[in-house]
C-alpha cells in the first residue's frame, strides 16, 4: 500500500473510533440528566401555583352594643370589643380576651369604663343593650388618662374594624342612609 492508500485506512479507522465513543455509558447519564432538568423546568412552569387562602377581608361597619355581643370568641370566632366607640378586632389577643382568658369579660363589649377604673365588675359594662352608650360619666382625670393609655395600646396592636353606636344613633343612620 502506497503512503496515500495507507492515510485513508488510518482516518476512517478514526472516524469509526470517534462514533463508538459517543456511545459510551457515561453519554447515556448525561443525557438522561438533561433531559430530566428540560422536562422539570418546563413542567413546573406549567403548574399553576395554589392561590394561598387569606383570612377573610375586614369591613368596616357599625355596631350597637346587641351587634358586637356575638363578637366574644366563642367556638373560635373574631374577638372584637369597644373602647370610646371604636371596635377593635382583638382576635389577635385570644389568650387574654378568649372564653377563659383573664379578660375575657370584655370581649364582645363595651370595655370602656372597665379598663379605665381597672375593674372587671360586670356594672362596669353596659347593661341596657339597647339604651344609650356609657358617656364615661363620672370618671376623673386619672381614669381618663388610663383609658387613652389603654387605646394607644391597642391602635398600636389591633385594627379597628368599626364603631359602637347606640340602637337609637343606628336607626338615625339608617333612616338617614335610606332617604339620601
Ligand atoms: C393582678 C393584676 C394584674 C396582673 C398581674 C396583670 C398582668 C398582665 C400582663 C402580664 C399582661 C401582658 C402584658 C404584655 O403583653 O406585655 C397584661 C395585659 C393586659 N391587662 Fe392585665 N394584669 C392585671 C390586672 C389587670 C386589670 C385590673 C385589667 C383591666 C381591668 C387588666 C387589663 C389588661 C389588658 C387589657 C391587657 C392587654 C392585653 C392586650 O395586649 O391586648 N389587667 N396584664
Amino acid at each position: 500500500m502506497d503512503y496515500v492508500g495507507h492515510r485513508v485506512v488510518q482516518e476512517a479507522a478514526k472516524e469509526t473510533t470517534s462514533a463508538t465513543t459517543l456511545f459510551v455509558p457515561i453519554n447515556f447519564v448525561l443525557l438522561s440528566v438533561l433531559a430530566y432538568t428540560v422536562y422539570s423546568t418546563f413542567s413546573r412552569s406549567n403548574t399553576t401555583a395554589p392561590v394561598p387562602r387569606g383570612p377573610p377581608p375586614k369591613v368596616f361597619r357599625t355596631y350597637t352594643p346587641r351587634t358586637l355581643l356575638p363578637f366574644n370568641g366563642e367556638d373560635g370566632g373574631p374577638i372584637f370589643f369597644a373602647v370610646r366607640g371604636r371596635v377593635f378586632d382583638v382576635s389577635n389577643g385570644r389568650g387574654f380576651y378568649g372564653p377563659g382568658g383573664p379578660y375575657a369579660n370584655f370581649a364582645g363589649r363595651d370595655a370602656s369604663r372597665g379598663l379605665s377604673c381597672h375593674s372587671f365588675d360586670t356594672d362596669m359594662l353596659t347593661e341596657d343593650l339597647d339604651g344609650p352608650l356609657d358617656t364615661l360619666e363620672g370618671l376623673g382625670p386619672s381614669e381618663m388618662e388610663a383609658l387613652q393609655g389603654w387605646e394607644e395600646t391597642f391602635m398600636g396592636k389591633y385594627d379597628i374594624v368599626g364603631k359602637l353606636v347606640s340602637v337609637a344613633d343606628d336607626n338615625a343612620l339608617r333612616v338617614a342612609e335610606a332617604a339620601q
